[in-house]
């Protein structure tokens, strides 16, 4: 038995459904296999350079020279747009603002260090620290939202997360998971027994449905919400950070892979999920049935 679901968005049913993180075994008949049914997460810079690319192969513009032709990718946001076109450069200039403001990092008295790499820190922020602490969380949060196409999420229980923030060397909020309790998670199901190949299922499951089973399992810690900033991934920021939150998320005990779940994986958070437990069977949880 077992339900399918659209190339996910991570996190966005709690801002449609906020009470679906008691997930939906119970509701769902055991004989149904609903279809979700809702816009699948596309990586917005990928799209946008898509239409970018689309837009200068069928418009006619002159090269006269410019100094910037065709899109460009910010080096420092990361931000792909169209340097030629001037609503594109003030789409980019409010973003590039935004993005800085919100990751600078200016350090506080009481960091709550979780762990300490070559290359940055790991803290945590609970509901009930500093304004300032809670305040900090809470724009992260915001522009992950933004990044993953979520207008005002909520969080279900906001008074229960736990907001790991990776602080790099140079002041900069790189990384964030919140984490929240949870008390049972359904298993995603393999698209197909013969197609357990990584780079298979990098190219053909990411682009479609997935399903889960209809059975709930024991999990302790979801993972409401993982960003990395767009310049700093594939360097193990989102493993650590997960292993970190593994670490300390309960007191005095170290959490297996099999007790975290990923609340309703993008297609990145797919693959990352995929590799950082070893298996495409990892546990989900809050979603649209
Ligand atoms: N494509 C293919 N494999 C990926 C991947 C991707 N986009 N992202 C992670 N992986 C796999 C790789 O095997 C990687 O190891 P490798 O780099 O040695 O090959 C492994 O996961 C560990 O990746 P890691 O470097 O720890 O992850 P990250 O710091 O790049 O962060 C995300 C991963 C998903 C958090 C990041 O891509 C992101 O922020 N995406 C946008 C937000 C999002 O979709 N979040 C998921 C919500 S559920």
């Amino acid at each position: 038995m077992y339900q399918i679901f659209s190339t996910p968005t991570c996190a966005k049913s709690q801002q449609v459904l906020p009470e679906l993180c008691s997930p939906l075994g119970s509701s769902t008949p055991m004989d149904s296999v609903p279809l979700l049914r809702r816009p699948g997460q596309i990586n917005k810079n990928i799209r946008r350079k898509k239409e970018l690319d689309k837009h200068f192969k069928d418009q006619f513009i002159i090269d006269a020279g410019q100094k910037h032709f065709g899109p460009v990718s910010c080096k420092t946001c990361g931000m792909v747009y169209a340097a030629a076109s001037p609503e594109d450069e003030t789409q980019h200039a409010q973003y590039h603002q935004r993005l800085l403001e919100g990751i600078k990092f200016v350090g506080w008295k009481k960091e709550r260090t979780m762990a300490e790499y070559w290359d940055g820190k790991i803290i945590v922020v609970f509901p009930d620290d500093p304004k300032y602490a809670v305040k900090k969380a809470e724009d992260v949060r915001e522009l992950v939202d933004s990044e993953l196409g979520f207008k005002q999420a909520n969080l279900s229980r906001p008074s229960k997360i736990k907001t790991y923030l990776f602080v790099s060397n140079d002041r900069k909020i790189v990384g964030c998971v919140i984490a929240e309790h949870i008390t049972q998670a359904f298993r995603v199901l393999s698209e197909d027994v013969h197609r357990t190949d990584f780079e298979k299922l990098k190219t053909v499951e990411n682009q479609r449905a997935w399903r889960c089973s209809t059975e709930p399992e024991r999990a302790i810690c979801g993972v409401s919400r993982i960003w990395v900033f767009k310049l700093q991934r594939r360097r193990g920021i989102a493993s650590r950070m997960v292993d970190t939150v593994r670490n300390t998320f309960m007191y005095g005990s170290f959490l297996s892979k099999t007790e975290i779940a990923f609340s309703d994986p993008t297609p990145d958070g797919k693959l990352f999920a995929t590799k950082y437990c070893g298996t495409p069977n990892f546990l989900v949880y809050n979603f649209i049935s």
